[in-house]
């Protein structure tokens, strides 16, 4: 067996980090991009929760996933929760395409329709209930994947408690994170600068959360405003700058009249785009790809993608992207390409 010596290692290793955006590129490239509704609608009918972009079944995308789920009439998803539910350190976000009911998140309940999006906040407890007469089909897009990479990931079901990491059973659950509480006061020892920054940093997990209990949960489909941009006609669904408190997951909504395109770009982060109404086509770099309506698209970090509508009717898609992450750790860029040909 060939010996290497400390040396060639070492410089073996220093190579891997300037080989490996190369790699990654090549990684990208090779991704799967189209996804069929048809194909994804056989799953359904046989399992009822099919994961659709996830890293666990081959994608390149490391921060999210996206999965289809239905829930059959009057009935709640995961079953026999009565109260908390369950809540994880992920941010989610679930787009409702057919049914009516209604979640319970913090305690609160909203209603929502075909249409509407709910931002399920961070590490909330949370239940959805289909009130109506038809199944309920909605996709769910989480970042899972970023929590795990990172190593942090909780996930706490009201039904198991013996797996609680962080609540105290029973129902005070629902309004503490941390069980004793921790405001900047109850930690000050002392009345100088670090003794402050201490304090300031025990309560920051608390202050968190507070605002994330103020923050916005439910989009009806309604209130979504369609403005002009380069890349076309956008509505901002889910954004901090909107009065989420999201720091990872962001959503946009596009839509372009027919025989129009879309702006180019390309940018640091991964996208999953949900098909939502018309049909079209997206090139990635130098590929083309024919979709249509609740087809699912992985676009490749960093790989230039524009959209076409080549149908007759309106095309909307619904971009769900970890813009928010990449932008909190210090990692964002997007560049804009050609613009959109009908702003
Ligand atoms: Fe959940
Ligand atoms: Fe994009």
């Amino acid at each position: 067996m060939e010996v290497k010596s400390v040396k060639e290692r070492h410089s073996e290793l220093a190579m891997h980090s300037v080989k490996f955006a190369k790699e990654e590129q090549r990684r990208r490239k090779g991704q799967e991009i189209l996804f069929k509704w048809p194909d994804i609608e056989k799953q359904l009918g046989e399992h009822k929760h099919i994961y659709v972009v996830d890293a666990r079944l081959g994608s390149n995308n490391h921060t999210h996933r996206l999965w289809y789920d239905v829930i059959p009439p009057h009935t709640e998803e995961g079953q026999e929760w009565r109260t908390l539910g369950h809540r994880h350190t992920v941010e989610a976000i679930i787009y409702f395409l057919k049914g009516h009911g209604h979640s319970i998140i913090d305690g609160v309940r909203y209603d929502w329709g075909p249409g509407d999006l709910l931002s399920v906040p961070m590490f909330s407890w949370h239940r959805h209930i289909n009130d109506g007469d038809e199944p309920v089909l909605r996709i769910a897009s989480t970042t899972g994947p970023l929590s795990l990479a990172l190593g942090q990931a909780v996930y706490e079901d009201e039904r198991y408690p013996e797996f609680w990491v962080y609540a105290q059973e029973g129902e005070e659950a629902r309004k503490t994170l941390i069980p004793g509480g921790g405001s900047a006061e109850s930690a000050r020892v002392g009345n100088n600068r670090s003794a402050e920054l201490y304090a300031e940093q025990v309560a920051f997990a608390m202050h968190e959360e507070q605002l994330r209990r103020k923050s916005k949960v439910l989009v009806k489909q309604k209130d979504l405003v369609f403005e002009p941009t380069a890349m076309g006609q956008l509505a901002y669904v889910v954004d901090p700058r909107i009065g989420f408190h999201s720091k990872a997951l962001g959503v946009v909504m596009a839509e372009i009249p027919p025989g129009k395109r879309s702006g180019a770009h390309r940018h640091l982060y991964d996208e999953i785009d949900l098909i939502v109404g018309g049909a079209g086509r997206v090139i990635v770099e130098d590929k083309s790809f024919d979709f249509e309506t609740l087809d699912v698209l992985s676009i490749p970090v960093f790989q230039w993608h524009q959209y076409f509508n080549t149908g007759s009717e309106p095309l909307r898609i619904l971009a769900v992207n970890t813009r928010l992450a990449m932008d909190n750790l210090g990692l964002s860029l997007t560049h804009q390409g050609e613009k959109a040909d009908y702003v």
